[in-house]
This record gives C-alpha cells, sequence and structure tokens, in this order.
C-alpha cells in the first residue's frame, strides 16, 4: 500500500531522529551513532525529496518501485485548439473511408520538373500497353517542356515557380495531386522527378503499389542536426519536438492519403511559417524533407511503409546525393539497385548510427524500390538499350 509506505517512512523518521540525542555517548561505539546519523540523513532526505525516489525506479526492478510509480501524477492531456480538434477528426475519418471501388483502378504518374523530361521515351517504354491503367501529370516550374512522346501531349498542368527546398515545392507536390485527384480512378499517386527511371516492368510496379493498403512515405528519426535540429518551438503545440520526422521527399501515396494531404491546411500552414531555408538568420530547415513524414507520423504512423519507393545513393556521404552518367549504367548496376531488400537511415549526428530494416511488403520480404534517382540525361541510351533486360523479371 503506497500510503502505508509512505507514512512509515515519516513515523520512523520521527522516532530515531531523537534517540542518539538522549544516550550518553560515551556508553556506544561511536561508530554506531555515526550509522544511525547517516541512516537518518538518508530518511530525512528520502523524506523531504520524494521525487528523487520516484525516477530512481526507472533504474531499479518495477516490482519494487510500482507502488511508488502510481504516485506520478498522470500526463495532462493536452487540450487541442479547434483547427486541431477540426484537422483531427477530417484526418481520422479520411483514412478510415473505405477506398473508392473504381472499375479501372489507376496509378497516377506526377512528374515534378523543370522543364522537358529527359526519359520520357524510356517511360513510354515501360507504360506502352498498358494506356487503361495510368494516367500522367507534368508539372513544370521553369519552362514549358517539348514532349517526345505521345502519352506525355496535352498532360502539363498548371505550374509555378519552384523554389529548391522552400515550401513553393510541397505546393507544386499539393497542386499534381489535386489535378490527380480529379480523375476518380487514380487509385495511386507515385511522385516523380526528371532524373527518375523505372526498375521494374509495369505490372510489377501497378500489383506491388495497388496490392497493399499502404502508403510508401519514408519516415525516421533523426536525433542530429539535419533531423531534430531542424525543429523548432513556434510549432508548438500541434507539433511537438518528439514528432518530428525526417524523409525523401519523392513519396506514392495511396487515395485517402493523397486526399489528406489535400485538405490539411493546419500543418501545411506551420510548415510554410517555421520551416524554411535560412531562418532566424542560420538555421536550415526544408518543408520537403519534414512536412509528410511529420504529418503522417502524427495522424497515420501504421498507414505508412517509412520507406520511399525511390531509390536514391547517399552513400558517398556529400551534399547531394549519387548521379549516375551513361558509362555507370549497366545490367549490374540496374540489377543490383532492383535487388536492395533493406532501407538504411542514417543519423546526421555525430554518432551517425546506422538504422537497417528490411522492406516487408504485406509483411513479406521484398525488393525495396520501384523507380531510381538520379541519372544524366545521357544515360538515356543505355537505360532504353537495357530497359527489357533488367525489367524482365
Ligand atoms: C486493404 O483493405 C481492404 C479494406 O479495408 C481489405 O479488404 C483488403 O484485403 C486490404 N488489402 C490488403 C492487401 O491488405
Ligand atoms: C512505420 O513506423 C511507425 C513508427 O514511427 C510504426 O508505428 C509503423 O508500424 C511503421 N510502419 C510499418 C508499415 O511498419
Ligand atoms: C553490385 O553489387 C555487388 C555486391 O554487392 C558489388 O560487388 C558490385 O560492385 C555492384 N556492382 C555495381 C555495378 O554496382
Ligand atoms: C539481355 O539478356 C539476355 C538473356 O539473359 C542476353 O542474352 C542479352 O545479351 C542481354 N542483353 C543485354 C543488352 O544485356
Amino acid at each position: 500500500m503506497k500510503s502505508s509506505k509512505a507514512w512509515s517512512i515519516g513515523t520512523t523518521d520521527i522516532q530515531i531522529m531523537p534517540t542518539p540525542r538522549h544516550r550518553p555517548p560515551s556508553k556506544r561505539p561511536i561508530w554506531i551513532i555515526v550509522l544511525l546519523c547517516l541512516v537518518c540523513l538518508s530518511l530525512i532526505g528520502a523524506y523531504i525529496y520524494p521525487p528523487q525516489s520516484f525516477s530512481a525506479c526507472y533504474f531499479l526492478s518495477s516490482n519494487v518501485c510500482s507502488p511508488f510509480k502510481d504516485w506520478l501524477p498522470p500526463e495532462p492531456a493536452r487540450e487541442y485548439t479547434d483547427d486541431e480538434l477540426a484537422a483531427r477528426i477530417v484526418a481520422r475519418d479520411i483514412i478510415s473511408m473505405p477506398s473508392v471501388q473504381s472499375k479501372n483502378p489507376k496509378i497516377a504518374f506526377m512528374f515534378l520538373t523543370p522543364g522537358s523530361l529527359p526519359f520520357e521515351k524510356l517511360w513510354e517504354k515501360f507504360l506502352l500497353g498498358h494506356e487503361e491503367r495510368f494516367s500522367i501529370y507534368v508539372h513544370a516550374s521553369k519552362e514549358k517542356p517539348v514532349h517526345e512522346s505521345s502519352l506525355f501531349i496535352g498532360r502539363d498542368i498548371r505550374s509555378d515557380k519552384v523554389s529548391w527546398g522552400k515550401i513553393s515545392m510541397v505546393d507544386a507536390e499539393r497542386r499534381l495531386l489535386a489535378n490527380a485527384l480529379e480523375d476518380a480512378d487514380n487509385q495511386h499517386f507515385v511522385l516523380l522527378s526528371d532524373s527518375c527511371v523505372p526498375l521494374h516492368n509495369f505490372d510489377y510496379v501497378y500489383s506491388y503499389l495497388m496490392e497493399t493498403n499502404i502508403s510508401f512515405i519514408d519516415c525516421f528519426e533523426d536525433p542530429g542536426p539535419h533531423g531534430s535540429g531542424r525543429y523548432t518551438e513556434h510549432m508548438l503545440p500541434e507539433i511537438e519536438r518528439k514528432d518530428w520526422r525526417k524523409g525523401a521527399q519523392w513519396f506514392s501515396v495511396k487515395r485517402q492519403h493523397a486526399l489528406l494531404i489535400t485538405a490539411d491546411s493546419l500543418y501545411y500552414t506551420k510548415f510554410k511559417h517555421y520551416c524554411k531555408p535560412g531562418m532566424e538568420g542560420h538555421r536550415n530547415c526544408y518543408a520537403d524533407e519534414h512536412y509528410l513524414p511529420t504529418l503522417f507520423h502524427m495522424v497515420d504512423p501504421g498507414g505508412i511503409a517509412n520507406w520511399s519507393v525511390t531509390h536514391v545513393d547517399w552513400s558517398e556521404g556529400k551534399w547531394h546525393p549519387k548521379a549516375y552518367r551513361a558509362q555507370d549504367v549497366t545490367f549490374e548496376l540496374m540489377k543490383n539497385i532492383s535487388s536492395i531488400d533493406e532501407t538504411i537511415h542514417v543519423t546526421s549526428n555525430a554518432k551517425k548510427i546506422v538504422m537497417k530494416k528490411p522492406c516487408l511488403w504485406n509483411g513479406m520480404k521484398r525488393p525495396c524500390y520501384l523507380f531510381a534517382r538520379k541519372f544524366y540525361p545521357e544515360a538515356r541510351d543505355k537505360l532504353m538499350h537495357l530497359f527489357s533486360n533488367f525489367t524482365a523479371f
């Protein structure tokens, strides 16, 4: 019983305290008095500073300590603001919505590019013969693209300027999603860049994305300067530091999640104001690397895979990922990338902790990647030549 224990500490304390004072010191060996004093001091200490004995419980076995733990006040539940409560219920209901049973479910391939797409012909090779099962959207932020493939003609959406690392990047992603959501047949939404190429054939990609209920959003906790270091308390109360996540921009989401991103204004606005390059003079934050991982970690952590299906090679440890030239592109390289079945995340702190996880697709270990970046335009002919071979299985 917690209360009797606390009381017995108190009473023992009072009984022992006067004892040494009333006994003539000469009749007892001095060490007993010293010992008693030490006991007294420690009991007084325990009485005056009970919280310390509680925190000590975390280091002790729980059996001894559990009665004390009950004394800790319960963590107060945060009271949501009006906007937050509204955002949370909208998110909850969108997520639990049954997916619309389209007779003709399609994948929306959404290209975020400055201008023309160097790999249009390669994508055409990938897409041809499957016209009923995909749609294409192109957001060209700098110049009007010249299309080489008829599949891409007339697929440009109204676009706006995009600045690297700024919220305009997220705006372009949302613009692509909103355009693609207009077609009720689109069930999965893949964001791609001009330097992305497919790693598998269409049927493989289609069933990989359609026959699962999760979205592939990269998400991990990085305690280092490029992770939590970019958090600011201006994000409070809605976004706490413990919820801050990081991940690559290149997502692939199911329809409910695409709707959720389009519907969100509360969290988006926080990132728009408080996550940008060169904040407070020196601190950088890039909304495209934090907004979606943090949002989904908060509203639907079990609904995302925590990895992106677009491969990129950061292993050189530079500011930019490895970019492949024509000479790098071989059957072996493409095979290597498409057979990777573990994701790797490395923290940006001094410890550089490497976190490896198997890619589990519906609970089974599977290759992680369907697409890869970054390829130089000069790699096109080699990729075209090898495509049927490395996507044969
Ligand atoms: C996805 O969810 C639907 C409905 O909740 C369910 O019927 C279906 O079996 C699920 N599919 C997979 C691959 O888990
Ligand atoms: C993704 O990570 C979260 C923890 O952040 C976890 O709850 C969730 O189950 C993970 N998703 C999958 C599909 O394993
Ligand atoms: C492919 O992977 C093997 C084994 O990991 C490695 O030895 C080889 O260098 C890789 N080749 C290319 C072209 O990346
Ligand atoms: C493609 O694969 C076939 C059979 O494995 C092989 O004979 C052919 O040389 C390969 N082509 C290229 C371009 O690698």
